[in-house]
């Protein structure tokens, strides 16, 4: 166990760290630098599209430095803030992490919410500062970031190039010497936390392990602490991207992966603990806490006929994805669909273009929404995830709203810019801490609600892109809010409906119904569209009727241009949905979102 060594890579998204973690693992001699041609530590398609990494990867490597053998278990996490319980899981499964920081680019939002949940866990933190082969790079300066943003000692921080391999070997030696070996007794029953788990094919449910006490073994019956369930261990490996090793047992120290034959993951819950069922070990490692999804939205099959394909793709999904949840909803407007909880706005995206993309089907999303503690006259209390079923006001005492801590770095000359938009969306602040006489740190409290849309967009054009953000949510707050609903000529859209604080009622349903009217075309007779509160009317816009047949053109002309008008008129209404006699298109149920 000495010779172990368990550490995580923490970064800000595109400061090296899928490309850093390959030079270690080539470095190690464990794949040759054909393998290597591709990046490894990254396997799904849209994680390779977009750059990021949503499933943790790990994977064992054999060092030898002075003649010793170590064990170097590199425990990749998912970069993204919308994953944090999962990146918790990893670092609390970890002893030491690297925490790289681009040299040219320096400390950013994400740097320090990742830094946050290591210290949580008590991590040896080893600064590294990669891309000093760019001509930007200014070690000096970016060390200086790190001590003033995050308050730890980077005079010995290690200066590498992922790209060049300048100082890789000086970090593994780093990680060596400064990482210190895991603790655990051997002797005890056996105690190990999940901290990631998939659906494989061939094997079923993978369960990614840090063993602590004890050892896990072949043939072993073990215990899932959270639910109690009991299963028998098939098989064990180390992790590796391409060559997985069978191994008999993971002892005491270690990482590996159990196979327990299960059909899906929803058992097999990351955060939970391992332990023997027999002799079961007396405390879980950690609390074990189930994913819960912060943000949620309609997804409806534009054609109805569908609705059980999208049920059959969300299953699939949910398989290798045990934080997808979701369950049917129907819409007067949109039909039958599901209400589908995700653990945030990345998250929400992959989920719609995965079931796009690999399984066909085309869907109207609504706006997404945050969840609402809406507490009764009558003292219940109502968890309200979808706005159209907001209790009617005279009912409600009180609506608490979820409210998150947001990390902000800007350059300064964009700080106004930054602070207004933060105050627009009823934000306060907590700390500002100026990085150096370039960057400032901001820190503010604000509702989820205010970044479900648009935030980031706006965040990065009003700085140039160069603004940074990440956040963590924090705890339910009272606010002022009010039920948005939209009629269509004389019918509430009940897809449409949006909760928004009272003092930007007016501004926000003038915005929407305008939006709207450019949205619906024009139909035999004058549609009106309203923006209400209960059943008073505070905004309203009039689509004008046709007056003529769109076809009234090509009259006694080409008969086959005729055609083709009428074939492009069908083709657009696939899209489109009827509220009434009205068709609606689909980018009517997205222009909730374009308010601002
Ligand atoms: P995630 O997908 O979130 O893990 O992003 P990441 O932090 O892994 O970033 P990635 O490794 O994909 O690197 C981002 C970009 O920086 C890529 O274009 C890399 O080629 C480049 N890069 C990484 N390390 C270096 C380096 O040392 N020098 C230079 N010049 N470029 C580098």
């Amino acid at each position: 166990m000495k010779n172990i060594r368990n550490f995580s890579i923490i970064a800000h998204i595109d400061h090296g760290k899928s490309t850093l973690a390959d030079r270690i693992i080539q470095e190690c001699g464990s794949v040759t630098e054909r393998e290597l041609g591709k990046q490894m530590m990254d396997t799904m398609d849209i994680e390779k599209e977009r750059g990021i990494t949503i499933k943790a990867q790990s994977v064992r490597l054999d060092y030898v430095k002075d003649g010793e053998h170590y064990i170097l278990n590199l425990i990749d996490t998912p970069g993204h803030v919308d994953f944090s319980y999962e990146v918790s899981k990893s670092l609390a499964s970890s002893d030491g992490a690297l925490l790289i920081v681009d040299a040219a680019q320096g400390v950013e939002a994400q740097t320090i919410a990742n830094v946050y949940l290591a210290m949580e866990n008590n991590l040896e933190l080893i600064p590294v500062i990669n891309k000093i082969d760019l001509p930007a790079a200014d070690p000096i300066k970016v060390a200086e970031e790190i001590e003033t943003s995050i308050g730890i000692d980077a005079t010995d921080a290690c200066l590498v190039s992922a790209k060049t391999g300048v100082g890789i070997r000086e970090l593994i030696d780093a990680i060596v010497e400064r990482v210190p070996a895991p603790v655990g007794d051997p002797d005890s029953p056996t105690k190990a936390i999940i901290y990631d788990s998939w659906f494989d094919p061939y094997l079923g449910a993978l369960a990614l392990v840090r063993v602590f006490d004890g050892e896990i073994k072949k043939n072993q019956v073990v215990k899932l602490m959270s639910n109690n369930e009991e299963h028998q261990v098939l098989d064990l490996m180390y992790p590796h991207p391409l060559k997985r090793q069978k191994t008999a047992s993971i002892k005491s120290g270690e990482i590996g992966i159990v196979v327990l034959g299960l059909k899906d993951v929803s058992v097999v819950n990351v955060g939970d603990t391992i332990t023997d069922a027999k002799k079961p070990t007396a405390e879980p490692v950690g609390k074990y806490e189930p994913a819960k999804p912060f943000v949620f939205a309609g997804l409806y099959p534009i054609d109805t006929d569908m609705f059980e394909e999208l049920r059959d793709a969300l299953d699939k999904l949910r398989l290798n994805d045990s934080s997808l949840s979701y369950e049917p909803e129907t819409s007067i407007a949109l039909g039958f669909g599901f209400r589908v909880g995700f653990l945030g706005m990345l998250h929400m995206e992959v989920i719609k273009e995965r079931l796009e993309r690999e399984f066909g089907l085309d869907l109207i999303a609504t706006a997404p929404s945050v969840i609402y503690n809406v507490y009764l006259n009558n003292g219940d209390l109502v968890e309200v995830q979808n706005p159209s079923e907001l209790p009617p006001i005279n009912h409600i005492d009180r609506i608490e709203e979820p409210y998150i801590k947001a990390t902000v770095i800007t350059p300064s000359e964009y700080l106004g810019n930054v602070i207004n938009l933060l105050i627009s969306k009823r934000g306060t602040q907590d700390k500002m801490t100026y990085l150096n006489e370039d960057r400032v740190m901001l820190e503010y409290s604000l509702p989820m609600n205010e970044i479900v849309v648009g935030f980031y967009d706006t965040l990065k054009s009003i700085s140039k892109g160069y603004a940074s953000f990440d956040y963590e949510p924090i705890e339910f707050r009272e606010g002022d809010l009010v039920k948005l609903d939209v009629k269509v000529a004389g019918e509430v859209v009940d897809a449409l409906s949006v909760i928004v604080p009272r003092t930007s009622a007016l501004t926000r349903g003038r915005a929407l119904v305008k939006n709207m009217k450019e949205l619906i075309p024009r139909q035999l007779f004058e549609v009106a569209v309203q923006a209400s509160l209960g059943n008073q009317v505070i905004a309203r816009e009039t689509v004008k009727s046709m007056g003529k047949n769109v076809t009234a053109k090509c009259y006694g002309g080409d008969i086959t241009r005729k055609r083709k008008l009428l074939e492009k008129q069908k083709a657009g209404k696939k899209r489109m949905k009827s509220i009434g006699k009205v068709q609606l298109p689909q980018e009517a149920f997205m222009s909730v979102l374009k308010m601002d």
